[in-house]
């Protein structure tokens, strides 16, 4: 059996080979593509009984109907969200679809936590002044974190761990979810959007992407931020209406905007883009700003959590092949 692995970076070959080795499952042939899957590269799934993808792979109901006719039967996501798929066209199809919906919540957790602290102490300032022997404070002024409100916005694997960091740091934590889980409740309180908006120094959005939750952050929930508020999105880009974040950082409204999802990063994020000009205007704008912070969706990238990406996504492999059902399946919709 063959199966056709896209947007393969040097580190997914490697932690998918180790982890096939580990398996005892050399023997099925994974087809490496540094290519995302699109329109123009399904027909490279020819001959292969699986494709194995990542966030900004896009299969909408032209690729999935492509991909079934070449044969395909299963699609292994290498990640927990799957707003990147047509799960109503995958369901008419029979596709097998599985993702791995949780590896190392604690990954993002601390990603969203060293953003918040690198933005709030400007480190990331700091180290190059130093570097260049100026040694003046001015400019570095952040807050103390104890005893401020942060609001964590889905208090599911991701929330829950980033609200267990802040709880340790001593902030009154606010959550906000329509399907609370109990264990936030020793270390926050449940409140509405809108009281979150308003009480939160600093807004932690770990939702998925849904019709419902596109563009939550738009031009009237910024305006009932508290103004000053910090905004940090280690979730999915499309939560946030970009435009309407610019607005609100140029009205000095929001103080401070982290983000490790951007909605248009398909064009941008996992490539090395450093001697092209990049002609998307409002991320370039947004790179203007002294008191905004963009990683290009590294939330999820530590060593563990790849280890368990891989160990997963052949285990949902194994499931298909052996016709089990998985828990990791994701339901058509
Ligand atoms: P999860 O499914 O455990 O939790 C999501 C929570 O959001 C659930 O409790 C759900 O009830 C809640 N929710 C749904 N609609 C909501 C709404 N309108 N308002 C508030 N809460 C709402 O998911 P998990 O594992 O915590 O992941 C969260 C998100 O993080 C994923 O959907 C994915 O987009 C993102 N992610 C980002 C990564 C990165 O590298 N930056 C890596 C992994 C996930």
């Amino acid at each position: 059996m063959q199966i056709a692995v896209f947007s393969a970076r040097p580190y997914d070959r490697r932690f998918l080979d180790e982890a096939a080795a580990r398996a005892g499952l050399d023997a099925i042939e994974r087809v490496y593509f540094d290519a995302t899957l699109d329109v123009h590269t399904a027909p490279l799934a020819q001959g292969c009984t699986a494709v194995c993808v990542f966030v900004n792979d896009r299969l909408d109901a032209t690729v999935l109907h492509t991909l079934h006719a070449l044969g395909v039967r299963a699609v292994l996501l290498r990640c927990a969200g799957f707003n990147n798929i047509d799960m109503a066209v995958a369901g008419q199809l029979g596709l097998f679809v599985a993702r791995v919906p949780a590896y190392s919540p604690e990954a993002v957790a601390e990603h969203a936590l060293a953003l918040v602290m690198t933005l709030n102490r400007q480190t990331h300032r700091a180290y190059n002044r130093v570097r260049e022997g100026n040694f003046m404070l001015d400019g570095l002024l952040g807050r103390t974190l104890h005893g401020r409100t942060v609001g964590i916005v889905g208090t599911g694997k991701i929330g829950l761990a980033t609200a267990r960091i802040f709880h340790g740091m001593g902030c009154t934590v606010l959550g906000h979810d329509p399907y609370p889980a109990p264990a936030f409740a020793p270390l926050g309180t449940m409140v509405a959007l809108d009281e979150l908006l308003a009480r939160a120094d600093i807004i932690s959005l770990h939702c998925p992407l849904t019709p419902q939750t596109r563009h939550l952050i738009n031009r009237d929930s910024l305006a009932r931020m508290k103004p000053g508020a910090m905004l940090v999105n280690t979730s999915r880009g499309a939560l946030v209406d970009t435009h309407a974040v610019i607005e609100a950082l140029k009205a000095r409204q929001l103080g401070q905007l982290a983000i490790d999802v951007y909605e248009q990063e398909s064009a941008l994020f996992f490539q090395d883009l450093s001697g092209e000009i990049i002609d998307d205007d409002v991320f370039q704008r947004l790179m203007t700003f002294p008191n905004v912070l963009v990683t290009g969706h590294q939330g999820f990238f530590t060593a563990e959590a790849l280890q368990e990406i891989s160990a997963i996504t052949l285990q949902n492999l194994a499931d298909f092949t052996a016709g089990r059902d998985s828990p990791n399946r994701v339901a058509a919709a």
